[in-house]
């Protein structure tokens, strides 16, 4: 794994457009890996000005998202595909009709879990998969678990998830309790890896995926085999590392 620490999150997300815009630039029909939370916030940010300024053409890529709240709409403002189109999307040049998102409100979950993954397949495979990392270790909604999955699935949240993300909504009771996420299968495939985390909240769970053993109670450390991570971080979220 390649550890980038940067001095602080407008630093962190710069870093990591950069390595984005990268992919981009050396092959304009890749496949970019889209995740949500307020950690990539700031690299959206940086991406669409990147995009203004006619540094990076989103013009040929595809993009797949992570993860999908289950029973929310595209328009409801907690949705992820709301938060991919207000934070990114809709501010670049990228053709709508190949972002995709999983749609949570399908009938036939298990039908929709199963195209998501062809759609990975037939396009090729993810070029780079962009994560965040969950206080709990988490990626994408792969939660701690005595069992991993492989391909997407429906999931159950975690009760510390549903707590963390009852800050976007009116109250604890409104956090959808299911969600649709990619696999750690799906993850694993991807070419290359983008990690990034910020703040002194995430400080531990960094020193575990980096210096910890690997443990389906950490979901984010099986990234620890993969061939080409990179990790961006900032000062306060890389404090606790030991080496
Ligand atoms: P955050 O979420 O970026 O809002 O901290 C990260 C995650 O849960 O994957």
């Amino acid at each position: 794994m390649r550890i980038i620490v940067e001095k602080n999150y407008e630093a962190m997300s710069k870093r990591a457009a950069e390595e984005i815009a990268k992919v981009v630039n050396n092959k304009p029909n890749c496949v970019l890996g889209l995740a949500t939370g307020s950690t990539p916030e700031g690299l959206y940010k940086e991406l669409i000005s990147l995009n203004k300024e006619e540094k990076v053409d989103f013009s040929k890529v595809t993009s797949v998202n992570l993860d999908e709240y289950v029973g929310l709409s595209g328009e409801h403002p907690q949705s992820y595909r709301y938060f991919m189109n207000t934070n990114l999307f809709n501010h670049i040049n990228i053709d709508k009709s190949r972002t995709f998102v999983p749609n949570g409100l399908v009938k036939d979950i298990e039908e929709e879990c199963k195209r998501y993954d062809e759609r990975i397949n037939e396009l090729g495979g993810i070029d780079i998969q962009l994560l965040g990392i969950g206080n709990n270790g988490h990626i994408g909604f792969n939660e701690p678990s005595e069992f991993l999955y492989m391909g997407t699935h429906l999931t159950g949240l975690a009760e510390s998830t549903i707590e963390a993300n009852s800050r976007f909504f009116d109250s604890m009771d409104e956090v959808p309790k299911k969600a649709i996420t990619m696999g750690l299968g799906g993850i694993m495939k991807a070419k290359k890896i983008l990690l990034i985390a910020n703040g002194e909240k995430k400080a531990e769970i960094i020193a575990k995926l980096v210096e910890g053993k690997i443990s389906t109670q950490i979901p984010a450390s099986i990234l620890q085999v993969h061939h080409d991570v990179t990790i961006i971080v900032d000062e306060a979220a890389a404090s606790l590392i030991k080496k």
